[in-house]
């Protein structure tokens, strides 16, 4: 392929494209949410910031003391992006299977175990519809990952989930606090690598969802919007006696409810931004 010439002129011009193209006003265009938020956002963005990798240790630290995890122990990553807190958990000792929705997440995450020479699984998967019998120690869904469903489908997961766990299994997943839900509300900008990002949060009291839109400015003027997605339709946002019925209802009996990753834990505030729940099943 020729090489352009190292001319600043060259790189004048091309400037002036850009400037032009701004001048001309913004254009807006949809990625997919694989391209959008899975390959922008959370493998290159979150990948890559050492203060999200600093916080995926620290789950994972509660994680191992709260459900006591012990070495040699199978644990189910449900939702678990790019197997950034997988590996972590695989670097224990534990038996990983990491399962997410999204294709180029779970490739992602093969990559990195081989990388890294950590021994974990990934497969693309649904937590809708998992069909796992006595299969696992321990289950989690970290990041605020329960509730993307309506409310039929959020139920589902928690029947797949005890029929997935051993008697006895545990369970610890993230969701958004329905009562802390305007800590999300607003917009936020954010200066990336690859432009400006603005992320605006919206809540519905009435069926108590929270939906976050984002849009990427990138400096060449284009404006990079989500396109279909399986967030599309926001986050559910319990309440604690809710979750209380809901893990009764499936033979699952909730243990804690926390408000951050602190430990000694934290309790669950009125104003925690995320809630972490623990439940066993039943030994029956
Ligand atoms: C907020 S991210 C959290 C990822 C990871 N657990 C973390 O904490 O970094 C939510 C993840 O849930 C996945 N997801 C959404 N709906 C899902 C479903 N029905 N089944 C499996 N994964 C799902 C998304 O693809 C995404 O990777």
């Amino acid at each position: 392929m020729a090489r352009l010439p190292d001319n600043p002129l060259v790189s004048s011009q091309r400037r002036n494209r850009r400037t032009t193209e701004v001048r001309r006003g913004f254009r807006r265009i949809t990625r997919s949410w694989d391209e959008f938020w899975a390959e922008f956002w959370h493998i290159r963005l979150k990948g890559n910031d050492p203060a999200c990798m600093m916080k995926n240790q620290q789950v994972v630290t509660f994680c191992r003391v709260i459900l006591k995890l012990q070495k040699g122990e199978h644990l189910l990553d449900l939702g678990c992006g790019a197997g950034f807190q997988s590996l972590l958990f695989a670097e224990l000792g534990l038996k990983v299977l990491g399962i997410d929705i999204s294709p180029p997440l779970i490739e992602h995450a093969r990559r990195l175990a081989a990388k890294r020479k950590v021994s974990a699984s990934f497969q693309v998967g649904d937590m809708r519809t998992i069909a796992f019998e006595r299969a696992f120690d321990a289950i989690v869904i970290l990041g605020c990952s329960y509730g993307f469903g309506n409310d039929a489908e959020n139920q589902q997961t928690l029947a797949n989930i005890a029929r997935a766990l051993r008697p006895g299994g545990r369970l610890l997943l993230t969701g958004q606090h329905a009562y802390a839900a305007s800590n999300h509300i607003g917009p936020e900008w954010l200066e990336t690598t690859e432009g400006i990002l603005l992320h605006r949060g919206e809540f519905e009291p009435t069926t108590s969802r929270l939906n976050g839109i984002w849009e990427l400015v990138r400096p060449d003027g284009m404006i990079v919007v989500e396109g279909e997605n399986p967030e599309k339709h926001g986050i559910r946002c319990y309440t604690v006696p809710e979750l209380h019925r809901m893990f009764a209802e499936v033979g699952l009996e909730a243990v804690g409810f926390y408000g951050t990753w602190l430990l000694p834990p934290t309790p669950l505030q009125w104003f925690s931004a995320e809630l972490i729940a623990t439940a066993r099943k039943n030994r029956r």
